[in-house]
């Protein structure tokens, strides 16, 4: 089997359109733009790359956007400081902070600091148990933006075993908790694997949708794989490459070429789920300024 190729790039672009009519419709009934601030601490490069592409999302649909770039050494009072200004500011509507941050930082100190109502990475716990609960306003970008591919791309994930590879706060737990629920685009039987995970390969072998968010290149083996899965790949991992400019290329956590013809669809790295990520940070920020009118997102 050959599999297809799930095109993020193409589906994020149908979504950025969808967003775009939706700032538009703000913008004439209630002359408002939506607006998301990134607060960026410190210089990781693909950090950088991660906040420029997002603004760069903002601006193509119509948002107002801007990014506060804080120093490396940043105390936890200058974030905390940043943040609260940011709350306080009512021409931004969604709020993120790239994350790594510094060790210095503490992360979970600064996602309790987010106004839940402008936090559009859903990583406050008071939108994780709002997820958990079945009645999110804010799913985080890379699950929402998972469920979305396979909706649209007709893989329902209802019913099916889906194997969840990666526990993160920010990928892992969430993609599970989200299409573990009595919800239409969910309803799945999810399993999670992890690092002290025993025989991961017998557990990846049932899955009929595979969702890898692990963070090491070609972990995910053709053996790991049953004929005809679905294979989701989060991963973004930079490997050596002399032969391009930038001395690197970025590949996922599976093992394309061999998973390809095993797979009945697969995402790519680059173009699979990145794009989607930034795609339903849109579709978040546009449902934080609904919701700063109304108190509703719909
Ligand atoms: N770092 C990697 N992915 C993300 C994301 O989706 N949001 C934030 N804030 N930081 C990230």
């Amino acid at each position: 089997m050959t599999a297809n190729i799930l095109d993020g790039k193409a589906l994020a672009e149908e979504i950025r359109g969808e967003v775009a009519m939706g700032v538009a419709e703000m913008q004439q009934k209630h002359g408002i733009t939506p607006g998301l601030a990134a607060v960026l601490v410190g210089d990781d490069p693909a950090s950088a790359i991660y906040v420029r592409n997002k603004r760069r999302a903002c601006d193509e649909v119509g948002m107002v956007s801007n990014t506060i770039l804080l120093p490396s050494d940043s105390t936890n009072e200058q974030v905390l400081a940043q943040v609260q200004a940011l709350n306080n500011d009512p021409r931004f509507h969604g709020i993120l902070v790239q994350l790594p941050l510094p060790v210095q930082v503490d992360e979970r100190l600064i996602m309790e600091s987010l106004d839940p109502s402008k936090d559009v990475d859903g990583l406050h716990p008071f939108n994780v148990g709002k997820l958990v609960q079945g009645r999110a306003d804010f799913v985080p970008g890379t699950p929402a933006g998972i469920q979305q591919i396979l909706l649209r791309s007709g893989h329902d994930p209802a019913g099916a075993n889906v194997v969840v590879c990666g526990r993160s706060d920010i990928v892992g737990k969430p993609m599970a908790i989200l299409l573990m629920q009595r919800a239409d685009g969910a309803n799945a039987t999810v399993t999670i694997c992890h690092t002290r995970t025993k025989n991961m390969a017998d557990i990846t072998r049932q899955a009929d949708i595979l969702v890898s968010a692990i963070g090491s290149p070609n972990v995910i083996t053709a053996d790991m794989v049953k004929e005809g899965a679905v294979v989701i790949d989060v991963g973004i991992n930079r490997v050596d490459d002399d032969s391009r400019k930038s001395g690197y290329r970025l590949v996922g956590d599976v093992d394309f070429a061999a998973v390809s013809e095993k797979a009945s669809a697969i995402t790519p790295v680059p173009g699979g789920v990145g794009p989607m990520t930034i795609a339903m940070l849109l579709v978040n920020t546009l449902t934080a300024t609904r919701l700063s009118i109304h108190g509703s997102g719909s």
